[in-house]
């Protein structure tokens, strides 16, 4: 089986392939490398794809439609299609909001517009997020829920490639499940996210900055998790026109200042944190109800904080190291 792979050389995109490539499978792997953080850690990502059997890559945007629709014809062997391709980053969107647009809905859009001229597409799974929740008070969060008051341009963008997703499962039968991902960590991850940045501080001695002291609470979902439940609900084709929207978090809502905690006690040294306010981006909690994903593919998170930290550090302080 063929998948087609968007956002290969990113964090959650380098688990998911391998993955993929550990049971067999080839994986058709497209990332523009955008410089949006370091290059040389999504090169660094796709130089272990690379040397796996099975792995093809091709460099490109998946907003540039005359590039990527010629994909479609030139590799009718794709059966299943996972977009994780993506402008991520909560707080960054209030910097660039072009860039989410561009590629968070026109990427998506081209995406879809690829899946359609797919002769053999049994499925396409694509990254959404929790942000789709906005502020939203009832816990734990259940996609029955409403989420049409994004309070970042980020989940705007997500929200509406769902929207747009649901369309095209309406017009045309494509066969889609959206995957609403619950602040993924883990070895290989991203340096804009608090895990990376709060180690990097506690490191060299510089201040962590808690938003409101730390009280926010997140569902903090190890990487494995989330690349195996990935591959549950790709094994599992939803009906073409009925689209999917699915949670996927580990289901345990976490004050940021435990998870600091966590990280001091996996890297043994203590942190000097600042309070600051929270930004207008962010919320107060997210925690994710995660029956429905259990109930299609048997998804069960399956990786505590205290056991996913130290994974993610000691990989972290070897990374520091020079890989
Ligand atoms: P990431 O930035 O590490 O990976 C995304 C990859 O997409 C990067 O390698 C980037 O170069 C590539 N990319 C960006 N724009 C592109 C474009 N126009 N064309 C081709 N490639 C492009 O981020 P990630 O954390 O691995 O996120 C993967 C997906 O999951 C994204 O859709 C993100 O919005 C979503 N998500 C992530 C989290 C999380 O906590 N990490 C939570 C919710 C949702
Ligand atoms: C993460 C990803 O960055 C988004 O791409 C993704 O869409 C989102 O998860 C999601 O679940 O949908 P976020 O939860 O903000 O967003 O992840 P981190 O940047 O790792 O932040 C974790 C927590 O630490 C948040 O509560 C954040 O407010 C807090 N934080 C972050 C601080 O207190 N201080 C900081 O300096 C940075």
């Amino acid at each position: 089986m063929t998948v087609l792979l968007t956002g290969a050389a990113g964090f959650i995109g380098l688990h998911v392939a391998e993955a993929l490539l550990a049971r067999g499978e080839r994986v058709l792997a497209v990332d523009n490398l955008s410089p949006y953080y370091d290059v040389r850690l999504k090169r660094a990502r796709l130089a272990r794809l690379e040397a796996l059997a099975g792995f093809t890559f091709v460099e490109a945007n998946v907003a540039d439609r005359e590039v990527m629709l010629p994909l479609a014809a030139a590799h009718p062997e794709v059966t299943r299609v996972v977009h994780l391709a993506a402008q991520p980053g909560v707080r960054h969107s209030l910097v660039d909001p072009f860039a989410y647009v561009e590629a968070n809905v026109m990427g998506h859009l081209v995406v879809l517009e690829v899946a359609r001229r797919l002769p053999r597409l049994e499925h396409l799974v694509y990254a959404s997020s929790s942000s789709v929740y906005g502020g939203n008070r009832k816990l734990p969060f259940a996609e029955g829920d409403r989420v049409d008051h994004p309070v970042s341009l980020y989940a705007a963008t997500k929200r509406a490639a769902e929207l747009v997703s649901e369309s095209y499962a309406h017009l045309f039968g494509l066969p889609q499940t959206g995957l609403r991902f619950f602040t993924v960590y883990g070895p290989w991850g991203r340096p804009d996210m608090a895990p990376w940045m709060f180690a990097e501080a506690i490191l060299t001695g510089r201040p962590v900055t808690l938003y409101d002291g730390g009280r926010l609470k997140r569902d903090f979902t190890f990487v494995d998790d989330i690349a195996a439940g990935v591959l549950g609900c790709l094994d599992h084709p939803a009906e073409g026109s009925a689209p999917r929207l699915l949670n996927i978090g580990n289901n345990r809502s976490v004050e940021v200042r435990r998870f600091v905690e966590v990280l001091e006690d996996a890297l043994g040294r203590r942190a000097v944190v600042v309070d600051t306010p929270r930004p207008a981006t962010d919320v107060e909690e997210t925690f994710a109800d995660i029956s429905a994903i259990q109930a299609l593919c048997g998804f069960t998170p399956r990786t505590p904080i205290e056991v996913g930290v130290p994974r993610f550090t000691s990989w972290y302080l070897s990374w520091r190291e020079g890989g």
